[in-house]
């Protein structure tokens, strides 16, 4: 293989299920990923056990620009609720814009993305995952308007250690409540929109919080996301709901369910000199840092092109 892409996974730290009603997202990209190497070839040809459904629906929303060869690595957990559609999205649409000579700016790509991604796999999801594995920086938040595309970074504090901790229940978007989920809230129903009116709040204290330097008021706020997740949008589960109480237990300052739910996983904060024990709590965890996305990793990509 002669180049490979590197894009990212994503921990959304707050704003859920917002992206796709045009709402505001806080997520990180993360330090593991997928890589993608790859060389021209006449066709499409993955080694990519389960993805082929989706290199296909990119390649097809790209305009078919190029052939590809290519072998897929992930230290990234598939389908843990990390990002990983997304990132394995990114890294093919990448390799196959190098190819092409396409140069198509980072929101579009996100979108091309989510595009492929409701073809390939007919679930109605959002840009959350893909923007940030696309315009994730190193040591700041991704601050995202899903609905107008302005977005800035916020620093992330050293002093504060994010900890990722997985259920083990699959939520295979699919298969789950996503799609009702969606429709439920356009369809108007009060309890749907209050989560989303409180979420889209919350994200804002969240930055205001980073801003200040009060990290104190993280911690109800995480637990008001989680909690709003839990009742109003119901989309967490008892084994989320048992794990962020660990967390808190095991000595994270906030805690709460991220992604789509049903599953997946949980994002706890914690002082660094305490992560070790949170991450511990009896399931697979990580503790995660805020890392460059797949754009800003490329070689040779400029830093202001984002
Ligand atoms: C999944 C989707 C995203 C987003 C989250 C919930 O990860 O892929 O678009 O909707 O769920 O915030």
């Amino acid at each position: 293989m002669t180049a490979s892409e590197r894009a990212p996974g994503r921990v959304n730290l707050i704003g859920e299920h917002t992206d796709y009603s045009g709402g505001l997202v806080l997520p990180i990209a993360i330090q593991l990923g997928i890589t993608l190497s790859f060389e021209p070839a006449d066709n499409l040809e993955l080694d990519a056990p389960g993805g082929e459904r989706l290199a296909r629906a990119v390649w097809e929303e790209l305009g078919r620009p190029a052939g590809l060869r290519g072998r897929v690595e992930a230290d990234l957990p598939q389908g843990a609720g990390l990002g990983s559609s997304g990132a394995f999205e990114v890294a093919v649409a990448l390799a196959l814009c190098e190819l092409g000579g396409l140069d198509v700016s980072p929101l579009e790509l996100a979108q091309t993305c989510q595009r492929a991604e409701q073809r390939a796999l007919g679930v109605p999801s959002g840009i959350l995952d893909q923007a940030a594995s696309l315009l994730g920086r190193s040591g700041r938040a991704l601050l995202l308007d899903c609905g107008t595309f302005e977005h800035r970074w916020v620093a992330w504090p050293d002093d504060v250690a994010i900890v990722v901790l997985d259920s083990g229940q699959r939520h295979w978007l699919e298969a789950s409540a996503y799609g009702d989920r969606r429709r439920e809230l356009e369809a108007g129903d009060p309890q749907r929109v209050r989560h989303i009116e409180t979420e889209t709040a919350r994200v804002r204290e969240t930055v205001a919080a980073l801003e200040h330097e009060d990290m104190a008021a993280l911690g109800p706020i995480f637990a008001a996301s989680h909690a709003s997740l839990r009742d109003d949008y119901e989309v967490s589960t008892p084994a989320l709901d048992a794990l962020v109480a660990a967390a808190l237990s095991a000595g994270a300052f906030a805690a709460r369910m991220t992604g789509g739910g049903f599953g997946g996983c949980v994002v706890a904060l914690a002082e660094p000199e305490r992560a070790e024990v949170v991450r511990d709590v009896g399931v697979r965890g990580w503790v995660v840092r805020p890392s460059e996305g797949a754009i800003r990793r490329r070689t040779g990509s400029t830093p202001g092109r984002a």
